[in-house]
């Protein structure tokens, strides 16, 4: 059968060829972004729970009322905000779900969408298979500013979306307060939607201070915010998440979600709501993962990487610039085949494949992994 390919620069995706070397090899794996350590028993106990307690058929179509009100609990104890749990929230299969979601309910064939380089993979192959154009915006090297003249000369009548992501993977940067009010003086008065892709919320670091989208009034009008359960309490396989907006933002959003998942896992859901309850669950993975990531750039602070420690999420990017100019992807194999890490190379994210020397390592890992990934990193 002969077919046309919606997605033909499509193929496998970085992940999954660094994460297939490293099994082969017998490589330690920091990259992939998943945490190497179990997700709370408590949280675990409460699913099984649900499940025993008969939630296990169709949950409502936004999600569960409960997780919803927790949801919505949290944004106002967090930012001081309010969403409505009956109309402004929906629980979603991952944050995966929610952008696919987002983008497809709003964007037209021809329609613009800013998003900035480098990028989590999956906003521009979803904005193509909408008929979308990918405006892609590099961001500055080597502290992966934004360079707001440039957005702005961007910017354009058919612009109908701008997907920001913060804490920012892979760059383990974050956004400031300067930079979402310079967001927000560029989108007001326009019908420009903000899908502002925040999964990392919780993993903040040295003190600084989230700031979502939701903060800053005249933004959260035009403004999906994206989250993954899966990222915060360390079961990504679970795919949960979910999506906030203000009503008629969100009620496009459930026309499509009805019909691509209707509803997500029921028991799993009641299990969160319980476990939401107690704020520390979330409010203690900052320090948590700043453990995690001073423990392992103190081991290779004698390393020939240069360091910019990481601001936020759980990923650190290393720059090789001083130990070989070969290509990154050919580094990062190399890495993982001849010294048994994996890493992934930044290069895949970038616009143009843009290639910095700077690779991308997960520290969402015990320990005992961390030691041994460092005490290969200091011998290269
Ligand atoms: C920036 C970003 N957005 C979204 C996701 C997807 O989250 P989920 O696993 O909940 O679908 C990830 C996962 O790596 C991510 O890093």
């Amino acid at each position: 059968m002969r077919h046309n390919s919606k997605l033909p620069h499509v193929g496998t995706t970085i992940f999954s060829v660094m994460s297939a070397l490293a099994n082969e090899h017998n490589a330690i794996n920091l990259s992939q972004g998943f945490p190497n350590f179990k997700s709370d028993q408590k949280l675990i106990d409460l699913v099984s729970k649900a499940m025993n307690s008969g939630y296990n058929q169709y949950a409502p179509m936004p999600g569960n009322l409960e997780l919803r009100e927790a949801i919505a609990n949290k944004f106002e104890r967090l930012y001081n905000t309010r969403y409505k749990p009956e109309t402004e929230i929906t629980v979603t299969a991952g944050a995966t779900q929610a952008i696919y979601t987002i983008i497809s309910a709003f964007i037209r064939p021809e329609d613009e969408v800013i998003i900035f380089k480098p990028a989590y993979d999956c906003y521009e192959p979803t904005i193509e298979l909408n008929g979308g154009i990918v405006k892609a915006v590099q961001l500055n090297t080597p502290d992966y500013s934004v360079d707001w003249e440039l957005v702005k000369s961007t910017i354009s009548g058919k612009t109908k979306m701008i997907i920001i992501n913060t804490p920012h993977n892979p760059s383990g940067t974050i956004l400031s307060k300067s930079d979402m009010l310079t967001l927000q003086e560029l989108t007001r008065g326009t019908d420009i939607i903000v899908l502002s892709d925040e999964v990392y919320e919780h993993i903040i670091f040295d003190g600084s201070e989230h700031q979502s989208a939701c903060l800053f009034p005249d933004l959260k009008s035009r403004s999906f915010i994206t989250a993954s359960f899966g990222k915060t309490f360390h079961n990504t396989g679970w795919k949960m998440g979910y999506c906030c907006a203000p009503k008629e933002l969100m009620n496009e959003f459930k026309k499509v979600h009805q019909f691509n998942v209707f509803a997500v896992n029921h028991p799993m859901q009641k299990g969160l709501a319980d476990y939401l309850q107690e704020p520390s669950h979330y409010l203690e993975l900052s320090q948590i993962y700043q453990e995690k990531r001073d423990y392992f750039l103190d081991l290779i602070k004698d390393s020939k990487f240069k360091i910019q420690p990481s601001k936020g999420t759980y990923f650190q990017v290393l720059d090789y610039s001083d130990i070989t100019d070969e290509h990154d992807v050919a580094f990062a194999k190399r890495l993982t085949i001849e010294n048994g890490l994996a890493s992934i190379p930044m290069s895949v994210f970038n616009e143009k494949g843009k290639d910095d020397k700077v690779l991308r390592f997960c520290f969402a890992k015990t320990n005992e992994t961390l030691e041994k990934a460092a005490n290969i990193l200091n011998k290269i």
